[in-house]
């Protein structure tokens, strides 16, 4: 079965052309202008609209288990929302529960993600315990396409991993080719601070911020890139949130240094004062690392813009605020901590950075795509608009305006954190794998359609 995509402009992480597109089954097999259309091509015209390979999603937690409660999101609600607002892929989370083999944790989550995700996934490993047979664990892991592990510098008691395991879990990509992904904040001192903080009686969300200095996320960022050094490996560090930790990627990346850093739209457009919100609605921003000073956002942008920073994803993280949130009314420390975001992501990097001028339309694709597929080992299966490549394609309609609303969103959560942003430039259509799912605001997929994606390791090939 043929589609031909006739009259849109392509765009690539280089650059912008008019072209048309044909797609033969799940594959795309050309990309120029004037394809011409045979017997039997189903024929759709995009005159007016931008096509930008399937949006990528480096960093979700769907249906995860933190703080006694679980993100509300699925794998089904989860993954339909992420193609409503252009993402075609997503890599999820899986999490080893200390004391049990990685293996144990990537059957649940397959298990969890097999009947129900609408959309292609890879799956990272955290990482929580290096024990027994846990370097072969890794080695195994990467077999399965599992080309990178998170490991967490915060959450002591919990999640975090000492600077020993962090460090041989570094060293053993050095052989399997994976990539180490880092929570980069210094559990143990904000830890302290926490401790401190609630004995004075702080207990209101806005504490959850006050509570971890962005000289914690810069010590940490500063300490795992140090490791990585050492270990003569690339990493990568999730959900950076300050000026401070982003002038120590800058300065690795200056040194030569193969690291690598994601910011999150909440980082870009909110700031702490979120967190102030009368009757308990600061509990809606509580995530980790939190928001910062406004003075940050701009220094982020520019971040972006300069390649200091190489992806945006959304650490979408989603708990509602009337039964998950209100865990931590007496306790900050009690709010489970995520928002949600897996559907805004292109429309409001496009509008904050296509239309304001912050970037262009080539870098937002290589932001939301490109780099990602590159850095996470689906490029070119994923990430770019070329002959042989998946046929993720999304129809974009920049002159589209927009409203983002918790009373139109697809995701499964009871507020957004971007409540009224307008914003200018939306999806019209998006095919994934050849298969339109979206069209018009409609949904035409199923859940289930959505394929686990191996992905490869690549030793840093890309750095
Ligand atoms: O607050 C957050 N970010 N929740 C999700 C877990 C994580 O650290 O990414
Ligand atoms: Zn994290
Ligand atoms: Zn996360």
């Amino acid at each position: 079965m043929s589609i031909l995509i006739r009259n849109g402009t392509v765009i690539t992480a280089e650059s912008t052309f008019p072209a048309d597109i044909l797609v033969d089954g799940e594959k795309i097999k050309e990309v120029r202008p004037g394809i011409p259309s045979n017997a039997g091509d189903t024929v759709l015209d995009a005159t007016g609209l931008l096509l930008l390979p399937g949006g990528i999603d480096a960093h979700t937690h769907l249906d995860m288990p933190f703080g006694g409660t679980t993100s509300s999101d699925d794998f089904e609600t989860g993954t339909r929302a992420a193609a409503f607002g252009g993402t075609t892929t997503i890599v999820d989370f899986a999490i080893q529960a200390r004391g049990t083999r990685m293996r144990d944790a990537l059957d649940t989550w397959w298990k969890k993600a097999e009947r129900k995700a609408c959309i292609d996934f890879g799956l990272h490993m955290i990482v929580t315990d290096l024990g027994g047979a846990g370097l072969e664990d890794m080695d195994d892991m990467v077999r399965e396409g599992v080309a990178s592990f998170k490991l967490f510098m915060a959450y002591p008691n919990v999640l975090m991993v000492d600077d020993a395991t962090i460090f041989r879990a570094l060293s053993q990509t050095a052989k399997n080719g994976a990539l180490i992904c880092m929570h980069a904040e210094n559990g143990g001192v904000i830890d302290v601070i926490v401790q401190r903080a609630l004995a004075d009686g702080k207990t209101a969300p806005i504490y959850h911020a006050l509570t971890r200095p962005t000289t914690a996320e810069a010590e940490a960022v500063h300490r795992a890139i140090a490791l990585a050094e050492i270990a003569g490996v690339p990493v990568y560090i999730v959900h950076l949130s300050s000026e401070d930790a982003l002038n120590e990627v800058r300065e690795a990346r200056d040194r030569g240094l193969p690291a690598f850093a994601e910011t999150c739209p909440q980082y870009l457009l909110l700031s702490i004062e979120e967190l102030e919100r009368p009757n308990f609605e600061g509990a809606k921003y509580v995530f980790t690392p939190p928001l910062r000073e406004k003075k940050n956002l701009g220094k982020l942008w520019d971040g972006l813009k300069h390649d200091h920073l190489q992806v945006v994803s959304t650490d979408h993280c989603p708990f509602c605020f009337e039964d998950q949130k209100i865990l931590g009314k007496d306790d900050f420390t009690k709010i489970p901590n995520g928002g949600p975001g897996i559907e805004n992501r292109l429309q409001l990097i496009h509008h904050h950075g296509v239309n304001q001028g912050k970037l262009t339309i080539n870098r937002f694709v290589e932001l939301v795509s490109t780099t990602p597929a590159r850095i996470f080992g689906m490029y070119p299966r994923k990430g770019v608009l070329a002959p042989g490549s998946d046929a993720d394609i999304v129809f974009w309609d920049s002159a589209a305006e927009h409203t983002i609303s918790a009373k139109t969103h697809h995701m499964r959560v009871d507020y957004s954190m971007f409540e009224g942003f307008q914003v200018k430039g939306n999806v019209r259509t998006v095919m994934s794998r050849g298969e339109v799912i979206i069209d018009h605001g409609q949904f035409l997929g199923k859940p289930g359609r959505g394929q686990y994606l191996k992905r490869q390791a690549r030793g840093g090939a890309w750095a």
